[in-house]
C-alpha cells in the first residue's frame, strides 16, 4: 500500500467534494454543495445536495453519509464541505447531528473542513460545532 501524506489526502478529498458539488441539483436555491467523507478504511465517499419542490433538500453531507452507510461504512474521520460562498459553509445543525451519530458510535471526534473555490478554509472539530450533541447511550456497531 502506498502511504499518502495528510496534505495529499486532504487535497484529494477537496477535489472529490468539488467534483460532487458540480453534480448538485439545486434549482431552488442555486446553492451547490459537495461533501467528501474520509473513512477509517481510507475510502472516500461523496455526496451533493439534491433539492425538491417541497424545499426539503437532501444536504450534501447527508447524501455522502447515506452513500457511506450504503457501502457498509460508518467510521467517518474527516468531512469536507465544498461550496461557492465566502466564507465557505459549515454543516447545518441537522447535518452536525447526523455526523455526531457516528462520532459517538466510534468514540472519536470528526474533523470538519469547509472550503470554497478561492480555497478559503475553515477547519473545526465536530465537538466544537456541536458541543453537547447527545447523551451517550449504548449502541451496537451493526
Ligand atoms: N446545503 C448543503 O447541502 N450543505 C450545507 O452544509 C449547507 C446547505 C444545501 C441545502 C440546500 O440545498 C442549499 O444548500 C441551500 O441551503
Ligand atoms: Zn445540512
Amino acid at each position: 500500500m502506498i502511504l499518502m501524506s495528510k496534505e495529499k489526502v486532504l487535497q484529494e478529498l477537496i477535489n472529490k467534494a468539488k467534483e460532487s458539488s458540480k453534480k448538485a441539483y439545486a434549482p431552488y436555491s442555486e446553492f451547490k454543495v459537495g461533501a467528501a467523507l474520509l473513512m477509517k478504511s481510507g475510502k472516500i465517499y461523496t455526496g451533493c445536495n439534491v433539492e425538491f419542490s417541497d424545499y426539503l433538500a437532501l444536504h450534501a453531507e447527508m447524501n455522502a453519509i447515506g452513500t457511506a452507510v450504503n457501502n457498509g461504512e460508518k467510521d467517518i474521520q474527516v468531512v469536507i464541505v465544498y461550496s461557492y460562498s465566502s466564507p465557505p459553509v459549515l454543516p447545518c445543525g441537522s447535518c452536525r447531528q447526523k455526523l455526531n451519530e457516528f462520532s459517538l458510535l466510534y468514540e472519536h471526534d470528526i474533523e470538519v473542513i469547509a472550503v470554497n473555490k478561492k480555497n478559503e478554509q475553515i477547519k473545526m472539530m465536530l465537538s466544537e460545532l456541536l458541543p453537547v450533541g447527545e447523551i451517550k447511550i449504548e449502541k451496537k456497531k451493526n
